[in-house]
């Protein structure tokens, strides 16, 4: 891990009764101890510390002799402090028997540690982030919850469990078939998905589906291709699986299918958003899509394409789905409800090829039986009544009053500090720096300016596997993510006036 990434994972709580030294000195030993950091790694000046995380030096100084004093870090304050070099094989970290003081052992790992591959799940460069708290600006990934039609989704689920049906008993693992049925009729309508409702697996999200698409396509060491800047949900699955994870670029066009195949030409898989990339939001070319499809075919690898919100367009035309101009039969479309309604429902499917159906399915069952009959069926009945399509109608516009809110706001107030990135699809805008050789850093102050204000500015190098893994960032342009369609238009005017706020006070 680089410094810069050190900096950005460390959150402390002002509002917390442990002193802010101690918070400090506990964060950055567990990154220590769950092998984020190397041994040998130099910490960050105290003064970027100081800047980034607001606090004072003393407290800095305080948390680094404490360490010192533990036998984390080496060297001395001033000439720079390192990550012991000392420190046993991260599997042997925090063991009892290991020659680490005593305070080494964390509680989590006294009886044994994780395994190889648990220690792939609990790595930072495999963590997935959570929302915390209500909505706010600008949350990213999040559609309008006062939006939804809540009044009748809870008429639907309580019809559902005044008349209790049979179905409720254990289901088929790849879920409620007249939803299937359903998902396969608009699939074809809405996306040109070609499928029957056998290659329909219904997941818990569309995590689920990558969980399962990443452990059964992978074996460990396979190379699996990964949009850089891209989305994490789908490299930590990755991750886990032990596959080698190889950022790829994302260009004007989408994903760089010659670079993909120049650097990495023995992979097994390719994860892409070819509809509307996470995070820079960029549709992948008609010519883009074919080369990505021929490169696939011949070299027999797969390719999920990740539809997360192909529902929201609000110009261009809307381009056909990847997997329906599949000829080899190598494409896995991934669907989710999370968007379209929200997310807490848990619902996603993927669109299987259907030799892969079976043993997916048998995955899926090992792994959870199957999904929640109960919030299937209220969906089923929520499509057949018209409920579905009419919601589908209602929050584009509503997300297309909100998109324009926030694209006017920043021509007005920040035209001269940021350029908007393709703003036609999705519920999320990237913009980027202007002034020249801005970097990480300034993504990484201007975020944590923004989270003290009360704004959540999620900054572009958060996606960025190539630095994760290199510690250098990847090329593309620094900036931000903002989320839009979540928040009424007051509160995205609020917002844009704080970012606006915060790039003036510090010098971008
Ligand atoms: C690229 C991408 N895919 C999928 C999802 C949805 O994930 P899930 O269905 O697990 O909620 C998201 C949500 O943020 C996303 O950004």
């Amino acid at each position: 891990m680089h410094q810069t990434q050190l900096l950005a994972m460390l959150q402390l709580d002002r509002n917390s009764s442990l002193p802010m030294f101690r918070q400090l000195y506990a964060a950055i030993k567990q990154a220590i101890l769950n092998g984020s950091v190397e041994p040998g790694m130099q910490l960050p000046p105290t003064r970027d510390f100081c800047n980034l995380l607001d606090i004072s030096r003393q407290t800095v100084l305080n948390a680094y002799a404490q360490l010192l004093a533990e036998g984390y870090l080496q060297g001395t304050v001033g000439r720079g402090t390192f990550v012991s070099d000392q420190l046993p094989p991260l599997s042997d970290r925090g063991r009892a028997d290991s020659k680490l003081p005593e305070k080494l052992v964390d509680t989590a790992s006294a009886l044994r540690p994780l395994s190889q591959r648990g220690q792939r799940y609990a790595h930072v460069n495999g963590q997935m982030h959570f929302h915390q708290g209500g909505p706010r600006a600008f949350r990213v990934g999040m559609p309008g919850l006062d939006a939804f039609p809540f009044d009748v989704w809870g008429r639907l689920e309580a019809r559902l469990w005044r008349r209790p049906s049979t179905q409720l008993g254990y289901g088929d693992p790849a879920g409620f078939r007249p939803l299937r049925e359903m998902l396969a009729v608009y699939l074809k309508a809405a996306r040109g998905v070609n499928c029957s409702p056998d290659q329909i697996i219904i997941t818990s999200g569309s995590q689920q589906a990558l969980f399962l698409l990443s452990s059964l396509l992978l074996d460990p060491g396979d190379a699996a291709w990964m949009e850089s800047p891209g989305y994490r949900g789908a490299s930590a699955p990755l991750q886990a699986a032990q596959a080698r994870l190889c950022p790829v670029p994302v260009d004007a066009q989408g994903l760089s299918v010659q670079t993909g195949a120049r650097l990495y030409p023995d992979a097994k898989l390719v994860y892409t958003t070819p509809s509307h990339q996470l995070p820079l939001g960029v549709t992948m070319s008609l010519q883009r899509r074919l080369e990505l499809l021929a490169w696939a075919g011949t070299n027999k690898a797969w390719i999920i394409e990740d539809d997360y919100d192909s529902e929201y367009r609000y110009k261009g035309p809307t381009l056909a789905s990847l997997q329906s101009l599949d000829k080899a039969g190598c494409v896995i479309y991934v669907g989710t409800l999370s968007k379209v309604l929200f997310p807490g429902l848990r619902l996603g499917y993927m669109v299987v090829p259907a030799a892969l159906a079976e043993p997916i399915i048998q995955a899926k069952a090992v792994t959870d039986k199957h999904t929640a009959i109960g919030p299937q069926m209220v969906l089923a009945d929520f499509i057949s009544e018209g409920h579905f399509n009419r919601h589908i109608k209602r929050t584009r516009d509503v997300y297309a009053e909100r998109r324009h809110v926030l694209l006017q706001e920043l021509q007005q107030h920040m035209a001269d500090q940021l350029e908007c990135g393709p703003s036609d699809a999705g519920l999320d805008l990237a913009v980027h720096f202007l002034r020249k050789n801005s970097s990480a850093e300034d993504e990484q102050r201007i975020a944590h300016a923004g989270l003290q204000l009360g704004t959540e500015l999620r900054p572009l190098s958060h996606y960025d596997f190539h630095a994760l893994q290199t510690g250098q960032a990847a090329g593309h342009r620094p900036g931000l993510l903002l989320g839009f369609s979540s928040i009424p238009a007051d509160e995205i005017r609020n917002g844009v006036a704080t970012l606006a706020k915060i790039m003036r006070q510090h010098p971008y």
